[in-house]
């Protein structure tokens, strides 16, 4: 409906009022978190979303690539549903993002966030989603990422390195691994006597814990006000 249309609508009164509230009430990006592990990062987001950090979003999903995620556990708590795919149990890559597929248009999904998902997504995955996958990475891109770099690796490779500040990215996904537009980055220093233990504890609560919710309402913005919904992100 135009704008000018809404704009000489005589405003409703009581029930109406509040029905009229709900009509022009933005709609939200409804956003999937994919996680493996324990789930910091998707805890990270649901106390944004909470907080209000994340407005133009909402998490809709919480997918799991392993039924021992303690991020299942972090989800339902918040009562955010949740849904596990392996790639043991579907057989092959095909059937395994076939599936993920399936329930992403079951939830009507727009964004998706990998927030410790450790599992590869093909190209043909990554087309469906152009500039609507996003990823968090730690380290500062491109230093110490790609093929081999994740977990830990990433910070014994920087502490190998001997560079004195590393970080986090949060970055587009495309077919290449850790190769998408960056979208925020913010630096943290190394300290004399870090163990990659340390050195990933700190970088997850000064970098990854922040730039990543404000990344997730950045974009999540960007979608709601090009009024994109599911079905317009299948179809270009
Ligand atoms: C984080 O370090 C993230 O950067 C990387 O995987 C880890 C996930 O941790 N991609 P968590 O599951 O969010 O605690």
């Amino acid at each position: 409906m135009p704008l000018t249309f809404l704009l000489f609508v005589k405003m409703p009164k009581g029930r109406g009022a509040a029905a009229f509230g709900v009509f022009m009430e933005k709609k939200k990006t409804r956003i999937a978190v994919f996680c493996s592990g324990g789930g910091t990062n998707l805890q990270a987001l649901l106390d944004a979303e909470k907080s209000g950090v994340i407005q133009s979003g909402k998490i809709c999903l919480v997918l799991a690539n392993s039924r021992s995620a303690y991020a299942l556990e972090r989800a339902k708590g918040a009562n955010v549903p949740t849904a596990v795919v392996t790639r043991r149990e579907t057989g092959s890559q095909e059937a395994f993002e076939a599936e993920i597929l399936r329930i992403l248009r079951e939830y009507g999904i727009e964004l998706i966030v990998l927030a410790g998902f450790m599992s590869i997504l093909s190209e043909n995955f990554t087309s469906k989603y152009p500039k609507r996958i996003i990823n968090i990475h730690p380290s500062l891109i491109p230093s110490f990422c790609g093929k081999g770099f994740y977990g830990l690796h990433v910070h014994e490779a920087a502490l190998a390195y001997g560079v004195k500040v590393t970080g986090a990215t949060v970055h587009f996904v495309n077919e290449i691994p850790d190769g998408g537009q960056i979208i925020l980055q913010k630096a943290v220093k190394v300290h004399r006597g870090d163990t990659p233990e340390k050195l990933q504890r700190r970088v997850m609560e000064q970098a990854e814990w922040k730039i990543l919710p404000k990344a997730c309402e950045q974009v999540s913005r960007e979608i709601a006000k090009k009024g994109e919904t599911y079905e317009r992100i299948q179809n270009q």
